[in-house]
């Protein structure tokens, strides 16, 4: 919108006459940056002012769009009302600008968690068709060899479908335990898990390290906003 006068800008985005709009003005209805607004001729910077009518804000907010590095322990969900949620774990301010997580991650999994109330982009990412990847480090019960490595490429049998190829790096292997990286587009219930399982390993550990474009680099419990570049890749991946 940019540079706007005040009664224009309380005329466009209500239904109200500029009259209307310079009356409310000058009767002390209005606030710009948490001071009263008297003159309706005022310009003002419509993409950063706060503009209070009657103290609710006249202009949409802009979408929130956050990076948060969950831990081990908290449910992936709005409210419960026994365990503690990632919500708990933001402040107020963001908690009533109803962002949300896009996706889930299971209670013992840590890493990159999306919030955002851009529902719309929500749902687009997390459509089965646009094949966001999603990168874990996997900490396993037993080792992992080349054939683990083909049956993830190839797409995995699980009880009630088959797994989209997948790509799977091994970083250590022991007879009892490895390390590895596993790449993969689909997210369903505790996806990873059933695909080691498949192979006969139970996960001991599992962290989500990137999200699409998105590399996670907040500590355990932290976030942060995304980027603008952050933001427009990944409305470019839920295009695709
Ligand atoms: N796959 C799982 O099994 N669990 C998660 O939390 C994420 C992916």
């Amino acid at each position: 919108m940019g540079w706007i006068r005040l009664d224009k800008l309380l005329a466009q985005s209500g239904e109200r006459s500029r009259t209307e709009a310079a009356r409310l003005v000058r009767a002390g209805c209005v606030t710009v940056d948490g001071q009263p607004a008297r003159d309706p001729a005022r310009k003002l910077d419509a993409d950063t002012a706060a503009v209070l009518l009657n103290g609710q804000p006249v202009l949409d907010e802009p979408y929130r769009y956050l990076m948060f590095h969950k831990p081990a322990g908290v449910l992936t969900a709005a409210r419960d009302r026994k365990a503690k949620t990632v919500m708990d774990l933001l402040p107020e301010a963001l908690r009533r600008r109803d962002v949300l997580p896009v996706g889930r991650l299971d209670k013992d999994t840590t890493g990159l968690l999306l919030l955002t109330n851009d529902g719309e982009l929500a749902h687009r990412l997390l459509a089965p068709q646009r094949h966001v990847w999603k990168e874990y480090r996997v900490v396993a019960d037993g080792p992992l060899g080349r054939e683990d490595v083909e049956a993830f490429e190839t797409g995995l049998e699980l009880s009630d479908f088959t797994a989209k190829p997948a790509k799977l790096t091994v970083l250590e292997s022991t007879e009892d335990r490895s390390v590895s990286v596993v790449c993969l587009s689909e997210g369903k219930f505790h996806q990873v898990k059933r695909m080691f399982a498949a192979r006969g390993r139970e996960v001991l550990t599992l962290h989500r390290q990137a999200f699409g474009s998105l590399v996670l680099d907040v500590e355990e419990g932290a976030y942060r906003p995304l980027t603008l570049q952050e933001i427009a890749a990944l409305r470019a991946a839920a295009q695709g």
